[in-house]
């Protein structure tokens, strides 16, 4: 298989491997641990497939919102279709950052493809965080944000296109909050990196409400740079893979009039821990 680095930060494409062959697990294994994102080229794959390919990586976590495929309530469906206006994931966001334990990777599959547009963005959270100086390092280290489901799947957004279209639904079940440090080591790479997203943080522990509205706004603007991001330019059949610990993405919202499906699986990942738990970090 040939593996082409997408930009300097993150991010590579692989041609030639084939995810339903065992044999080649460990190479991709090391390709995602190295890039955090890879794009593994024209997959022939079913569903049980990509789920086989996921359970290598570990067990399922099943999204609680998203409609599942038919037939597959472990695989998320993620659609947009032609008469829509709003993609699911459009803002910068970490896939389940919602949960104690969040996801440590998702897999993303491309069923059907707009023309053209429709591409995924990520932004490598290490390469974000060894960019900020070391006064603003050492102030974040320590500190620990919160993370919530209520806003972004609860009852507040019953009145949204995707919860009305049956795209999102379960509103009942976005009842988690979590606590986790804002600069974690990666559980896989041993890197800092920065944990805070502006879909699901809601708040910086311990400052007052400006104080944590300013840092993060701060934060984000900082990690949407150029230089942190890679771009995925999807065709069909092509699969993704992300590390949520290591990355955000935001999907384009580019292709009105076109349908846009994806299948998405998402894998287990453990609770994070700070470089002060990680002295050798
Ligand atoms: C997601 O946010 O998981 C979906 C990203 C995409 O559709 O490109």
């Amino acid at each position: 298989m040939d593996i082409t680095p997408l930009t300097g930060g993150l991010g590579a494409e692989i041609d030639g491997a084939d995810i339903r062959d065992n044999g080649q697990f460990p190479d991709i294994h090391q390709a995602f641990a190295k890039y955090s994102v890879i794009v593994l080229r024209g997959q022939t794959a079913t569903p049980e497939d990509h789920l086989n390919f996921a359970r290598s990586f570990g067990a399922i976590n099943v999204n609680r919102f998203f409609k599942p495929v038919d037939g597959h309530p472990e695989i998320a469906t993620v659609l947009k279709e032609k008469d829509q206006k709003e993609a699911v994931g459009e803002g910068w966001h970490t896939d389940h950052s919602y949960d104690e334990a969040p996801a440590m990777g998702s897999i993303l599959h491309a069923i059907e493809m707009p023309p053209y547009g429709g591409d995924t963005l990520f932004v490598s959270m290490a390469a974000a965080y060894e960019a900020l100086s070391a006064p603003m390092r050492q102030f974040l280290d320590g500190l620990t944000a919160v993370h919530s489901s209520r806003h972004v799947f609860g009852a507040a957004i019953q009145d949204s296109e995707a919860a009305k279209s049956g795209r999102l639904g379960n509103a009942d079940a976005a009842t988690q909050d979590a606590h986790h440090p804002i600069v974690i080591t990666h559980p896989l790479s041993g890197r800092r990196g920065l944990f805070v997203n502006p879909v699901f943080t809601t708040h910086i522990e311990g400052l007052s409400k400006d104080e944590s509205d300013a840092i993060l706004a701060m934060l984000y603007e900082h990690c949407k740079q150029p230089e942190f991001q890679c771009r995925v330019r999807w065709r069909a059949g092509d699969i993704t893979m992300w590390d949520n610990r290591a990355t955000w993405h935001k999907a384009i919202n580019d292709y009105h009039g076109f349908r846009r499906l994806m299948h998405r699986v998402t894998v287990e990942g453990v609770a994070l821990s700070t470089p002060a738990e990680n002295k050798d970090s």
